[in-house]
């Protein structure tokens, strides 16, 4: 099985590389980047970046792979930027080395004209610059504007929030993306390691702290059983049911990785198929709770140059 994002055709579970920026993950990114290494051994070939992790090294440090192997590589251009998104393109380009898909990481701020970012990526695709263009953190009417911006260009996928734990997206975002054709791309499909009942001291985890309150509810508990049980009866890592999960849901999973042992999870994934049963006892075990919450980040609220500054002073 493999995932269409427009003309690209990649694994049904792809890589994040977040962690690869070193700064909001108590990580050693050498460890980091042998663990996508393996995944990429393993048969994962979609890796997914941006140009505000590790402030740029996130992408200097994947594009010594992509140079490499064989991979589809996405990389995203912050809301903050959507008045110069070729320039950041570049930069990204030169990191990169290739950029295969090119998301808007987020919505530029409400005063901000929406079409202008989607118009400057179709430009992109025009130059050469980036094969496919995507969006990420948009939902209901939002990504529905956004979508009705582009001309010649369709985005070919939307990256959410989306684990056993945070499921919004089945209300504001999966009809929209069934209709229009959109791959929908699960960000933190682990829950940032809570949908396995892991948690640890990294700031990533700190600023995200909807996942941990989520995780030690009675029923964030109870999915966190269902998946240890379908775990243990299938004779797989916890890590592998839940991005089988994902599969079966019809979106595209992006795990962070941390080390080579974590990736082998990624390839039990890539090889095992839940059954409905399966799937409905994870979806099950959740209250109603797991479907309420926001998609699209708050500070898109604030000036661009105020979330520039905060980025600056508190880089992820
Ligand atoms: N578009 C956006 O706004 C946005 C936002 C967030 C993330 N993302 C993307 O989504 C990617 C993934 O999200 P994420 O890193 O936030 O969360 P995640 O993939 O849900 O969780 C990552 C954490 O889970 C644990 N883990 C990973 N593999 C494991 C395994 N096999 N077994 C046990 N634990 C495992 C690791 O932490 P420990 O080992 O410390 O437990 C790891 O740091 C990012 O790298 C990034 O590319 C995008």
């Amino acid at each position: 099985m493999r995932r269409r994002l427009g003309s690209l055709d990649v694994s049904v579970v792809g890589i994040g590389a977040w962690q690869l920026g070193g700064r909001a993950w108590n990580v050693d990114v050498r460890e980091v980047l042998s663990a996508v290494e393996r995944a990429v051994e393993l048969g994962v070939d979609f890796v997914d970046t941006a140009e505000i992790y590790g402030a740029g090294r996130s992408e200097l440090m994947l594009g010594e792979l992509v140079r490499r192997r064989d991979v589809t590589v996405a990389t995203k251009v912050g809301g903050h930027n959507y008045g110069r998104v070729e320039k950041a393109a570049r930069a990204s380009l030169a990191r990169l080395g290739r950029i295969d898909l090119y998301q808007l990481h987020w919505p530029p701020p409400p005063y901000a004209p929406l079409c202008r970012p989607i118009r400057d990526m179709e430009r992109l695709v025009d130059a050469g610059l980036v094969r496919e263009i995507g969006l990420s953190n948009f939902a209901g009417r939002l990504l529905e504007e956004a979508l009705a911006c582009a001309k010649r260009h369709e985005p070919v996928s939307v990256q959410v929030h989306y684990n056993p734990l945070y499921r919004r997206a089945e209300l504001e975002v999966f009809p929209i993306a069934g209709r229009a054709g959109l791959t929908v791309v699960s960000w933190s499909p682990l829950a940032k390691g809570a949908a396995l009942g892991r948690w640890g001291p990294d700031r990533a985890r700190r600023i995200d702290g909807s996942v941990r309150k989520r995780a030690t509810t009675e029923w964030g508990r109870r999915v966190v059983e269902a998946v240890m049980r379908i775990a243990e009866a299938r004779s797989v890592s916890p890590a592998a049911v839940v991005l089988a999960w994902h599969k079966a849901k019809g979106a595209l999973p992006i795990p962070g990785v941390k080390s080579p042992a974590q990736a082998e999870a990624l390839a039990e994934a890539l090889r095992l198929d839940l059954d409905e049963g399966e799937v409905k006892a994870i979806d099950g075990a959740a209250g109603p709770q797991a479907l309420e919450g926001g998609l699209v980040p708050r500070a898109r609220l604030l000036p661009a140059t105020l979330q520039r500054l905060l980025l600056s002073l508190y880089p992820i």
